[in-house]
Protein backbone atom coordinates (compact mmCIF):
# COMPACT_ATOMS: atom_id res chain seq x y z
CA UNK A 1 0.00 0.00 0.00
CA UNK A 2 1.09 3.56 -0.17
CA UNK A 3 3.43 4.25 2.37
CA UNK A 4 0.96 7.51 3.28
CA UNK A 5 -1.59 5.11 4.53
CA UNK A 6 0.81 3.74 7.52
CA UNK A 7 1.39 7.22 7.83
CA UNK A 8 -2.41 8.00 8.35
CA UNK A 9 -3.23 5.01 10.36
CA UNK A 10 -0.59 5.95 12.77
CA UNK A 11 1.76 3.02 12.77
CA UNK A 12 4.66 4.69 11.11
CA UNK A 13 4.68 7.06 14.16
CA UNK A 14 3.79 4.53 16.63
CA UNK A 15 4.20 0.91 15.76
CA UNK A 16 6.73 0.16 18.16
CA UNK A 17 7.47 -2.46 21.19
CA UNK A 18 10.04 -1.32 24.08
CA UNK A 19 13.41 -3.18 23.11
CA UNK A 20 15.99 -3.80 26.10
CA UNK A 21 19.83 -5.18 25.91
CA UNK A 22 21.07 -6.79 28.88
CA UNK A 23 24.67 -5.61 30.13
CA UNK A 24 25.95 -8.43 30.84
CA UNK A 25 25.18 -11.07 28.14
CA UNK A 26 23.78 -8.18 25.26
CA UNK A 27 20.86 -10.91 24.43
CA UNK A 28 18.34 -8.57 23.42
CA UNK A 29 14.63 -8.57 24.72
CA UNK A 30 10.79 -7.38 24.27
CA UNK A 31 11.03 -5.59 27.54
CA UNK A 32 7.43 -6.46 28.37
CA UNK A 33 8.04 -9.86 27.97
CA UNK A 34 10.66 -10.18 30.73
CA UNK A 35 9.73 -12.50 33.47
CA UNK A 36 9.02 -10.21 36.49
CA UNK A 37 8.24 -7.44 34.56
CA UNK A 38 4.85 -6.09 34.82
CA UNK A 39 3.50 -2.81 32.80
CA UNK A 40 1.09 -2.41 29.93
CA UNK A 41 1.67 -5.20 27.50
CA UNK A 42 2.27 -4.03 23.61
CA UNK A 43 -0.38 -1.35 23.15
CA UNK A 44 1.74 -0.37 20.12
CA UNK A 45 0.87 3.09 20.47
CA UNK A 46 4.47 3.85 21.32
CA UNK A 47 3.19 6.47 24.07
CA UNK A 48 3.64 4.07 27.27
CA UNK A 49 6.41 4.72 29.58
CA UNK A 50 7.94 1.14 30.41
CA UNK A 51 8.68 0.89 34.12
CA UNK A 52 11.88 -1.47 34.63
CA UNK A 53 11.72 -0.71 38.04
CA UNK A 54 9.78 -4.21 38.84
CA UNK A 55 13.65 -5.09 38.11
CA UNK A 56 12.90 -8.57 35.81
CA UNK A 57 15.22 -10.76 35.39
CA UNK A 58 17.55 -11.72 31.84
CA UNK A 59 16.30 -15.58 31.24
CA UNK A 60 19.62 -16.16 29.61
CA UNK A 61 22.06 -15.19 32.26
CA UNK A 62 19.68 -13.91 34.90
CA UNK A 63 21.39 -10.64 35.98
CA UNK A 64 18.92 -7.86 36.51
CA UNK A 65 20.74 -4.93 34.61
CA UNK A 66 19.54 -3.58 31.09
CA UNK A 67 19.57 -0.73 28.95
CA UNK A 68 17.03 1.70 28.85
CA UNK A 69 14.23 0.54 26.69
CA UNK A 70 14.03 2.06 23.80
CA UNK A 71 10.86 2.08 20.90
CA UNK A 72 11.93 -0.34 18.17
CA UNK A 73 9.50 -0.28 15.27
CA UNK A 74 8.54 -3.29 13.89
CA UNK A 75 6.99 -2.53 10.37
CA UNK A 76 9.72 -3.99 7.63
CA UNK A 77 10.87 -1.52 5.31
CA UNK A 78 11.64 -2.04 1.84
CA UNK A 79 12.15 -0.68 -1.76
CA UNK A 80 9.87 -0.52 -4.68
CA UNK A 81 11.47 -0.44 -8.38
CA UNK A 82 14.81 -0.43 -9.03
CA UNK A 83 16.00 3.09 -7.38
CA UNK A 84 16.28 2.67 -3.58
CA UNK A 85 15.79 6.61 -2.77
CA UNK A 86 13.28 7.51 0.07
CA UNK A 87 10.62 8.03 -2.97
CA UNK A 88 10.04 4.23 -3.25
CA UNK A 89 10.19 3.39 0.23
CA UNK A 90 7.21 1.14 1.39
CA UNK A 91 6.15 -1.40 4.05
CA UNK A 92 5.47 -4.76 4.22
CA UNK A 93 1.50 -4.63 6.20
CA UNK A 94 2.05 -5.35 9.91
CA UNK A 95 -1.89 -5.97 10.16
CA UNK A 96 -4.77 -6.57 7.32
CA UNK A 97 -7.33 -3.99 8.35
CA UNK A 98 -6.30 -0.83 6.77
CA UNK A 99 -6.97 -1.63 3.64
CA UNK A 100 -10.97 -2.27 4.40
CA UNK A 101 -10.85 1.00 5.88
CA UNK A 102 -9.36 3.08 2.68
CA UNK A 103 -11.67 1.11 0.24
CA UNK A 104 -14.80 1.50 2.67
CA UNK A 105 -16.63 3.90 0.13
CA UNK A 106 -15.60 1.61 -2.57
CA UNK A 107 -16.59 -1.83 -1.34
CA UNK A 108 -20.29 0.32 -0.25
CA UNK A 109 -21.29 1.47 -3.13
CA UNK A 110 -20.29 -0.99 -5.47
CA UNK A 111 -21.86 -3.75 -3.04
CA UNK A 112 -24.87 -1.22 -2.78
CA UNK A 113 -24.90 -2.26 1.53
CA UNK A 114 -26.56 -0.30 4.18
CA UNK A 115 -25.28 -0.39 7.60
CA UNK A 116 -24.59 -2.75 9.26
CA UNK A 117 -22.44 -4.93 6.91
CA UNK A 118 -18.52 -6.35 7.23
CA UNK A 119 -15.35 -6.46 5.43
CA UNK A 120 -13.09 -9.48 5.77
CA UNK A 121 -9.99 -9.98 4.66
CA UNK A 122 -7.45 -12.68 5.00
CA UNK A 123 -4.04 -12.75 4.19
CA UNK A 124 -0.14 -12.65 5.66
CA UNK A 125 1.62 -9.53 7.77
CA UNK A 126 4.53 -8.94 8.74
CA UNK A 127 5.84 -7.77 11.75
CA UNK A 128 10.29 -7.12 12.59
CA UNK A 129 9.03 -9.23 16.50
CA UNK A 130 11.91 -8.67 18.57
CA UNK A 131 11.33 -12.45 20.24
CA UNK A 132 9.49 -14.62 18.03
CA UNK A 133 8.99 -18.52 19.04
CA UNK A 134 7.29 -20.70 21.16
CA UNK A 135 6.45 -23.01 17.84
CA UNK A 136 3.89 -20.56 16.28
CA UNK A 137 2.86 -18.62 18.38
CA UNK A 138 5.05 -15.24 17.15
CA UNK A 139 5.64 -15.50 13.45
CA UNK A 140 7.52 -12.47 11.64
CA UNK A 141 5.41 -13.60 8.88
CA UNK A 142 1.99 -14.75 9.84
CA UNK A 143 -1.40 -15.50 8.29
CA UNK A 144 -4.12 -12.48 9.81
CA UNK A 145 -7.96 -12.78 9.08
CA UNK A 146 -9.71 -9.22 10.15
CA UNK A 147 -12.87 -7.63 9.60
CA UNK A 148 -13.95 -4.53 10.10
CA UNK A 149 -17.75 -4.39 10.88
CA UNK A 150 -19.39 -0.87 9.76
CA UNK A 151 -21.96 -0.03 12.20
CA UNK A 152 -24.25 2.71 13.26
CA UNK A 153 -22.74 5.09 15.86
CA UNK A 154 -24.67 4.22 18.93
CA UNK A 155 -25.06 0.90 18.24
CA UNK A 156 -21.05 0.24 18.53
CA UNK A 157 -21.43 -1.50 21.88
CA UNK A 158 -23.80 -3.91 21.09
CA UNK A 159 -22.52 -5.22 18.18
CA UNK A 160 -19.18 -5.44 20.13
CA UNK A 161 -20.70 -7.82 22.51
CA UNK A 162 -22.62 -9.71 19.74
CA UNK A 163 -19.27 -9.92 17.56
CA UNK A 164 -17.74 -10.98 21.33
CA UNK A 165 -20.52 -13.59 21.76
CA UNK A 166 -20.45 -14.67 18.24
CA UNK A 167 -16.53 -15.27 17.74
CA UNK A 168 -16.13 -17.21 20.80
CA UNK A 169 -18.94 -19.30 19.83
CA UNK A 170 -16.97 -19.88 16.14
CA UNK A 171 -13.89 -21.48 18.48
CA UNK A 172 -16.25 -23.71 20.93
CA UNK A 173 -18.04 -24.83 17.90
CA UNK A 174 -14.72 -26.03 15.86
CA UNK A 175 -13.71 -28.13 18.43
CA UNK A 176 -11.90 -25.91 21.22
CA UNK A 177 -13.22 -27.11 25.17
CA UNK A 178 -14.68 -24.03 26.74
CA UNK A 179 -12.21 -24.62 30.09
CA UNK A 180 -9.17 -23.93 27.89
CA UNK A 181 -11.00 -20.51 26.71
CA UNK A 182 -11.44 -16.76 28.17
CA UNK A 183 -11.77 -13.44 27.81
CA UNK A 184 -9.90 -10.90 28.42
CA UNK A 185 -10.74 -7.25 29.03
CA UNK A 186 -7.74 -4.32 28.27
CA UNK A 187 -7.21 -2.03 31.19
CA UNK A 188 -7.30 1.68 30.47
CA UNK A 189 -3.67 2.08 30.49
CA UNK A 190 -3.44 -0.77 27.68
CA UNK A 191 -5.89 0.25 24.79
CA UNK A 192 -4.37 1.04 21.65
CA UNK A 193 -5.13 4.78 21.08
CA UNK A 194 -7.43 3.86 18.50
CA UNK A 195 -9.86 1.64 20.64
CA UNK A 196 -12.93 2.72 22.84
CA UNK A 197 -12.77 -0.76 24.30
CA UNK A 198 -10.44 -3.77 23.75
CA UNK A 199 -11.48 -7.68 24.35
CA UNK A 200 -9.15 -10.72 24.00
CA UNK A 201 -10.14 -14.15 23.43
CA UNK A 202 -7.54 -15.80 25.14
CA UNK A 203 -6.18 -19.82 24.78
CA UNK A 204 -4.51 -21.99 27.94
CA UNK A 205 -1.80 -22.80 25.73
CA UNK A 206 0.13 -25.69 27.46
CA UNK A 207 3.71 -24.74 27.18
CA UNK A 208 2.96 -20.28 27.63
CA UNK A 209 0.11 -20.35 29.60
CA UNK A 210 -2.81 -18.01 28.67
CA UNK A 211 -1.99 -16.66 25.15
CA UNK A 212 -3.82 -14.50 23.03
CA UNK A 213 -5.76 -15.89 19.95
CA UNK A 214 -7.63 -12.88 19.19
CA UNK A 215 -8.72 -9.03 19.35
CA UNK A 216 -12.35 -7.70 19.28
CA UNK A 217 -11.70 -3.75 19.15
CA UNK A 218 -14.29 -1.17 19.37
CA UNK A 219 -12.51 0.72 16.81
CA UNK A 220 -15.18 3.53 16.85
CA UNK A 221 -14.33 6.03 13.62
CA UNK A 222 -11.27 6.70 14.28
CA UNK A 223 -9.70 5.12 11.57
CA UNK A 224 -12.00 6.39 8.46
CA UNK A 225 -11.51 10.42 9.92
CA UNK A 226 -7.93 9.72 10.04
CA UNK A 227 -7.74 8.74 6.51
CA UNK A 228 -10.04 10.98 5.34
CA UNK A 229 -8.13 14.08 6.95
CA UNK A 230 -4.93 12.65 5.26
CA UNK A 231 -6.47 12.26 2.14
CA UNK A 232 -9.13 14.82 1.71
CA UNK A 233 -11.48 11.55 0.52
CA UNK A 234 -15.07 11.78 1.85
CA UNK A 235 -14.78 8.44 3.79
CA UNK A 236 -18.67 8.88 4.97
CA UNK A 237 -21.74 6.51 4.73
CA UNK A 238 -25.29 8.14 3.65
CA UNK A 239 -27.92 7.32 5.80
CA UNK A 240 -30.98 7.19 3.77
CA UNK A 241 -33.35 6.16 6.89
CA UNK A 242 -32.18 8.80 8.83
CA UNK A 243 -31.57 11.24 5.97
CA UNK A 244 -28.20 11.92 6.49
CA UNK A 245 -24.13 11.50 6.61
CA UNK A 246 -22.20 10.30 8.92
CA UNK A 247 -18.61 7.98 10.03
CA UNK A 248 -19.96 4.82 10.78
CA UNK A 249 -18.74 3.10 14.09
CA UNK A 250 -16.27 -0.28 13.67
CA UNK A 251 -15.99 -3.36 15.52
CA UNK A 252 -13.17 -5.09 14.69
CA UNK A 253 -12.25 -8.87 15.24
CA UNK A 254 -9.08 -9.75 14.41
CA UNK A 255 -7.73 -13.53 14.40
CA UNK A 256 -4.01 -14.78 13.69
CA UNK A 257 -5.01 -18.03 11.68
CA UNK A 258 -1.36 -19.76 12.85
CA UNK A 259 -1.89 -19.00 16.73
CA UNK A 260 -5.87 -20.74 16.21
CA UNK A 261 -4.60 -23.12 13.85
CA UNK A 262 -2.25 -24.15 16.67
CA UNK A 263 -4.49 -24.34 19.47
CA UNK A 264 -7.12 -26.54 17.32
CA UNK A 265 -4.44 -28.73 16.89
CA UNK A 266 -3.26 -29.01 20.43
CA UNK A 267 -7.17 -29.40 21.89
CA UNK A 268 -7.81 -32.04 19.25
CA UNK A 269 -4.66 -34.12 20.04
CA UNK A 270 -5.11 -36.98 22.67
CA UNK A 271 -3.24 -40.49 23.50
CA UNK A 272 -6.12 -43.37 24.87
CA UNK A 273 -6.48 -46.88 25.28
CA UNK A 274 -7.83 -48.68 22.54
CA UNK A 275 -8.37 -52.66 22.14
CA UNK A 276 -5.48 -53.84 20.10
CA UNK A 277 -5.78 -56.78 17.05
CA UNK A 278 -3.55 -59.26 19.59
CA UNK A 279 -6.03 -59.01 22.19
CA UNK A 280 -6.10 -56.09 25.24
CA UNK A 281 -5.21 -52.77 24.92
CA UNK A 282 -2.61 -50.17 23.08
CA UNK A 283 -1.66 -46.80 22.75
CA UNK A 284 -3.95 -44.97 20.09
CA UNK A 285 -3.52 -40.90 18.92
CA UNK A 286 -5.78 -39.57 17.77
CA UNK A 287 -5.99 -36.01 16.10
CA UNK A 288 -10.22 -35.21 16.78
CA UNK A 289 -10.22 -32.27 14.31
CA UNK A 290 -13.51 -31.31 13.93
CA UNK A 291 -14.59 -32.90 10.42
CA UNK A 292 -14.49 -29.40 8.74
CA UNK A 293 -10.99 -28.63 10.07
CA UNK A 294 -9.65 -32.05 9.22
CA UNK A 295 -7.31 -32.02 5.91
CA UNK A 296 -8.44 -35.38 4.79
CA UNK A 297 -11.78 -36.06 4.78
CA UNK A 298 -11.57 -39.98 3.78
CA UNK A 299 -9.57 -42.53 3.19
CA UNK A 300 -9.67 -45.87 0.76
CA UNK A 301 -7.79 -48.44 2.07
CA UNK A 302 -7.95 -51.73 0.20
CA UNK A 303 -7.74 -54.91 2.95
CA UNK A 304 -4.54 -55.86 1.86
CA UNK A 305 -2.66 -55.46 -1.80
CA UNK A 306 -4.16 -57.91 -3.47
CA UNK A 307 -5.42 -57.87 -7.38
CA UNK A 308 -8.82 -58.62 -6.61
CA UNK A 309 -8.79 -55.59 -4.38
CA UNK A 310 -6.95 -53.03 -5.42
CA UNK A 311 -9.17 -52.39 -8.76
CA UNK A 312 -12.46 -52.05 -6.77
CA UNK A 313 -10.69 -50.01 -4.00
CA UNK A 314 -9.48 -47.73 -6.52
CA UNK A 315 -12.55 -47.08 -8.49
CA UNK A 316 -14.24 -46.42 -5.18
CA UNK A 317 -11.35 -43.63 -4.29
CA UNK A 318 -12.12 -42.40 -8.46
CA UNK A 319 -16.24 -42.07 -7.16
CA UNK A 320 -15.28 -39.94 -3.83
CA UNK A 321 -12.32 -37.77 -5.27
CA UNK A 322 -14.33 -35.17 -6.84
CA UNK A 323 -16.01 -34.37 -3.68
CA UNK A 324 -13.48 -34.60 -1.25
CA UNK A 325 -10.11 -34.37 -0.03
CA UNK A 326 -9.21 -38.48 0.15
CA UNK A 327 -6.06 -40.77 0.71
CA UNK A 328 -5.39 -43.69 -0.83
CA UNK A 329 -3.53 -46.31 1.45
CA UNK A 330 -2.73 -49.63 0.69
CA UNK A 331 0.74 -50.37 2.53
CA UNK A 332 0.73 -52.36 5.94
CA UNK A 333 -1.34 -53.89 7.92
CA UNK A 334 -4.99 -52.89 7.91
CA UNK A 335 -4.78 -51.89 11.92
CA UNK A 336 -1.68 -49.51 11.36
CA UNK A 337 -3.24 -48.18 8.78
CA UNK A 338 -6.10 -47.01 10.78
CA UNK A 339 -4.28 -45.47 13.29
CA UNK A 340 -2.36 -43.68 10.83
CA UNK A 341 -5.38 -42.01 9.55
CA UNK A 342 -6.59 -41.51 13.50
CA UNK A 343 -3.11 -39.36 13.82
CA UNK A 344 -3.61 -37.02 11.04
CA UNK A 345 -7.21 -36.71 11.75
CA UNK A 346 -9.12 -38.29 8.83
CA UNK A 347 -12.90 -38.62 10.28
CA UNK A 348 -13.95 -41.06 8.06
CA UNK A 349 -12.06 -44.52 6.74
CA UNK A 350 -13.56 -46.75 3.62
CA UNK A 351 -12.18 -50.39 3.70
CA UNK A 352 -12.74 -53.01 0.29
CA UNK A 353 -12.66 -56.55 1.46
CA UNK A 354 -12.68 -59.68 -0.08
CA UNK A 355 -16.82 -59.83 0.27
CA UNK A 356 -16.71 -56.23 -1.90
CA UNK A 357 -16.55 -58.14 -4.82
CA UNK A 358 -19.72 -60.22 -4.05
CA UNK A 359 -21.71 -57.49 -2.22
CA UNK A 360 -20.92 -54.66 -3.74
CA UNK A 361 -20.44 -53.17 -0.23
CA UNK A 362 -17.70 -51.12 1.52
CA UNK A 363 -17.03 -50.90 5.37
CA UNK A 364 -17.05 -46.85 6.54
CA UNK A 365 -15.39 -46.60 10.15
CA UNK A 366 -15.23 -43.63 12.28
CA UNK A 367 -12.33 -42.54 13.50
CA UNK A 368 -13.75 -40.96 17.02
CA UNK A 369 -15.97 -44.12 17.82
CA UNK A 370 -14.10 -46.74 15.77
CA UNK A 371 -17.40 -48.17 14.89
CA UNK A 372 -17.85 -50.04 11.64
CA UNK A 373 -20.58 -49.67 9.47
CA UNK A 374 -21.77 -51.69 6.02
CA UNK A 375 -22.71 -49.33 3.34
CA UNK A 376 -23.51 -50.04 -0.72
CA UNK A 377 -21.15 -48.44 -2.94
CA UNK A 378 -23.86 -46.66 -5.03
CA UNK A 379 -25.02 -45.29 -1.71
CA UNK A 380 -21.32 -44.52 -0.62
CA UNK A 381 -21.52 -40.90 -1.31
CA UNK A 382 -24.44 -39.75 0.36
CA UNK A 383 -23.96 -41.82 3.62
CA UNK A 384 -20.94 -40.00 3.11
CA UNK A 385 -21.87 -36.44 2.96
CA UNK A 386 -24.39 -37.12 5.84
CA UNK A 387 -21.51 -37.55 8.19
CA UNK A 388 -19.38 -35.34 6.90
N1 LIG B 1 -5.83 -4.96 13.31
C1 LIG B 1 -5.62 -5.25 14.69
C2 LIG B 1 -4.50 -6.18 14.91
O1 LIG B 1 -3.73 -6.50 14.03
P1 LIG B 1 -3.27 -7.52 16.81
O2 LIG B 1 -3.75 -7.87 18.19
O3 LIG B 1 -1.97 -6.82 16.68
O4 LIG B 1 -4.47 -6.66 16.18
C3 LIG B 1 -4.40 -9.66 15.77
O5 LIG B 1 -3.25 -8.82 15.91
C4 LIG B 1 -4.04 -11.11 15.93
O6 LIG B 1 -2.99 -11.47 15.03
C5 LIG B 1 -3.50 -11.47 17.32
O7 LIG B 1 -4.55 -11.75 18.22
C6 LIG B 1 -2.67 -12.70 17.04
O8 LIG B 1 -3.50 -13.87 17.02
C7 LIG B 1 -2.18 -12.47 15.63
N2 LIG B 1 -0.76 -12.03 15.66
C8 LIG B 1 -0.29 -10.79 15.93
N3 LIG B 1 1.06 -10.79 15.89
C9 LIG B 1 1.44 -12.05 15.57
C10 LIG B 1 2.72 -12.70 15.36
N4 LIG B 1 3.86 -12.03 15.45
N5 LIG B 1 2.73 -14.03 15.06
C11 LIG B 1 1.57 -14.72 14.95
N6 LIG B 1 0.36 -14.17 15.14
C12 LIG B 1 0.29 -12.86 15.44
Amino acid sequence: MSPRVWEASGHLEAFTDPLVECLNCHQRFRADHLPGFHAPQSGHDGTETVDMQAAPTCPNCGQDRFTEPRNFHLMFKTFMGPVEDDASVVYLRPETAQAMFVDFPTVQQTSRKKLPFGIAQIGRSFRNEITPGNFIFRLREFEQMEMEYFVVPGTDEEWHEYWIAERLRWYTDLGIREENLRLREHGPDELAHYAKRSVDIEYRFPFLGWGELEGIANRTDYDLRRHEAASGVDLTYFDQERGKRYHPYVIEPAVGVDRAMLAFLIDAYRVEEAPSAKGGTEKRTVLALDRRLAPTKVAVLPLSRNEQLVPTAREVFDLLKPHWMCDYDDAGSIGRRYRRQDEVGTPLCVTVDFDTATDRAVTVRDRDTMAQERVPIERLVEHLRERL
